[in-house]
């Protein structure tokens, strides 16, 4: 007898999403292979998509003041840092507040290794960068436990990612976050806010085509992951607001009755004309409603910076 080899996450979760009755889905975390990252680069040079350049514009605009904000020896790290190119300020500002006496240290937690070499490379100079590979709450909790008597932890959670969240999924995951560090520590997060529908669609739905084929692409990872055999010409981007819920949603929208067969997940799948694939949700939110979500979760609104051309809030929130 020999074992089978334990099927992959990435298998199971295709297969969960849609091998079933009523609204198939799958899961937005599955959006950044390497061709889906460099895609998401791309969305955030777009006029139509302000969000990523609003939130870089605040952290830089405030870092002194974040960063005076919060006495002692700070250790900075982020939840998803990407490359880590909206933290340059604050690395830099914490440099200053240090002067030659001790070295910044910043860890960024992410599940992209490749994100991951980038940011220590870029940001080497600056201090000491310590890449951790994991998810959030595996990050973080590693982070406490390096963490000496008298340091503060700064813990970035940029980008409106938490939007990604339903919303019982984000309290739980901001008390996950609170539960992890100890009273005095601080959590900046950036949201993106609600504004007018029109503004919000173009921004998911960008006239070049870059959102449509960021979110197709999950397709094309399919088959090249997983041996399936979608026609990507037969699926069409949708991006739909959902007023009551606050939400943009992405789907893709199957353009005829078909039949799709995915080898590794052991899938025949049958798509109607018109049905969809839910491939992304990301909530909006209200500046209020931010502090009654992190009020909720443990922590107090030590201030919140909205951007006025791009409406954004980043909320500088301490643990209680
Ligand atoms: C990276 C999750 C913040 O929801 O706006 C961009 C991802 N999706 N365009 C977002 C995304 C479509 C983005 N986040």
């Amino acid at each position: 007898m020999y074992a089978q080899a334990p099927e992959n996450e990435f298998a199971r979760d295709v297969r969960e999403g849609l091998a079933r009755d009523g609204q198939k889905t799958l899961s937005c975390r599955y959006l950044y292979d390497p061709v889906g990252s460099a895609l998401f680069d791309a969305i955030t040079c777009l006029a139509e998509y302000g969000l990523t350049r609003a939130d870089a514009r605040l952290v830089e605009c405030h870092a002194a003041e974040i960063i005076a904000r919060i006495p002692g020896h700070i250790l900075l790290a982020e939840l998803g840092s990407g490359s880590g190119a909206k933290t340059r300020p604050i690395m830099l500002r914490l440099g200053e507040r240090l002067g030659r006496r001790r070295k910044v240290i910043y860890y960024p937690i992410d599940v992209s290794g490749a994100a991951l070499e980038r940011c220590a490379r870029e940001l080497a100079s600056l201090g000491t960068i310590v890449p951790l590979e994991t998810d959030y709450l595996e990050g973080l909790e590693r982070v406490a436990e390096q963490r000496s008597p008298g340091e503060t932890l700064l813990v970035l959670f940029l980008g409106s990612t938490i939007g990604n969240f339903e919303p019982e999924e984000a309290a739980d995951f901001l008390a996950a976050v609170r539960s992890r560090l100890s009273p005095g520590d601080a959590l900046l997060l950036g949201t993106d806010l609600v504004k007018p529908a029109a503004q919000m669609l173009l921004a998911y739905d960008d006239p070049a085509g870059v959102t449509a084929a960021f979110n197709l692409n999950l397709l094309g990872r399919i088959n090249r992951e997983l041996d399936g055999d979608f026609d990507l010409r037969q699926f069409e981007h949708v991006a739909r607001y959902d007023g009551a819920a606050q939400r943009i949603e992405m789907h893709l929208r199957s353009r005829s009755d078909q039949v799709v067969t995915i080898g590794k997940a052991a899938l025949v799948i049958e798509f109607a004309a018109g049905e969809t694939i839910w491939t992304e949700s990301s909530h909006k939110f209200r500046p209020e409603q931010i502090v009654a979500l992190a009020c909720a979760a443990g922590f107090r609104l030590e201030r919140q910076w909205i951007d006025c051309e791009w409406p954004f809030a980043e909320s500088l929130l301490r643990a209680q």
